[in-house]
């Protein structure tokens, strides 16, 4: 099994010398209220959080980000209506098979979390291709939540831990926080440094509950179609002036 410490938060410096995020994890909100206000359809919005994705996918690999991972689609977004929950799988296939190309030349590799067995069987399969065609790439590493809950998450992980605890693969003795964090969706992936959350909630809505223990937050009013490289150079400067302790007393 891939080992993955947790506790892994090294930071890249820029050309002033303060940090740059390693992982950002970002939830795309906002797609909705943004299409009322130019009373378009919500799946316009959608498409429009697509676009908004592409810039930032680019600004994050220049910026020398390593790992974006974006909330596209929650175990609780199933709630929605059946027309936003088709047109959503639809522009999922859509947006992997036309964007696909531009991927592969800035060297991103694509991976998902969540479960994809209830995703219709298109979005399945544009995914699988999406991470087989990237996987050699050693660029940003795209991770795109899919389905995802954090406490589903979590359940799969138990259910596997539990699995080989029984066929004696590992022992209860061995169980720590960085077992756990490799049966997560998001094993060999470090924890994010900087969680945003554009459109004005200041909640996690059950994203990444585990791996965001010491993750710095962002937050802006601006709708998700909006977002560009400015916000993402703005959050990032945050980031560099803020002092993390992961629970001491800071660097010095
Ligand atoms: C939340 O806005 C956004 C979503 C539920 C969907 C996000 C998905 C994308 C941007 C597409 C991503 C595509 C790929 C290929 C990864 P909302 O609809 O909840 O907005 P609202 O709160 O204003 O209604």
């Amino acid at each position: 099994m891939m080992v993955n410490d947790s506790s892994f938060n090294s930071q890249a410096g820029d050309e002033t010398g303060r940090s740059i995020p390693t992982h950002i994890a970002i939830i795309m909100d906002g797609n909705g209220r943004w299409a009322q206000a130019r009373g378009l359809s919500r799946t316009e919005g959608h498409r429009a959080g697509v676009r908004a994705l592409r810039r930032v996918v680019q600004a994050c690999g220049e910026l020398g980000v390593r790992y974006l991972t974006v909330y596209a689609f929650s175990t609780e977004n199933w709630r929605r209506p059946v027309s936003e929950v088709s047109a959503l799988m639809r522009l999922f296939v859509e947006a992997m098979e036309s964007y696909l190309p531009e991927l592969v030349e800035r060297n991103v590799r694509i991976r998902y979390i969540g479960d994809l067995t209830r995703l219709t069987r298109p979005a399945q399969l544009a995914m699988q291709k999406a991470v087989a065609e990237t996987a050699g790439n050693t660029g940003l590493t795209l991770t795109v939540a899919l389905n995802y809950g954090g406490r589903a998450e979590i359940a799969r992980a138990f259910r596997r831990l539990f699995d080989d605890l029984e066929s004696g693969k590992i022992t209860l003795a061995e169980v720590d926080d960085n077992t756990v964090s490799n049966y997560l969706d998001t094993a060999g992936i470090p924890d994010p440094d900087l969680v945003i959350r554009p459109a004005g909630e200041k909640r996690l809505s059950n994203f990444l509950l585990w791996q965001v223990a010491y993750s710095e937050f962002w937050f802006t009013d601006k709708y998700w179609p909006d977002f560009d490289r400015d916000d993402i150079a703005a959050a990032i400067a945050d980031f560099g002036r803020r002092q993390r302790r992961f629970g001491g007393l800071g660097e010095e």
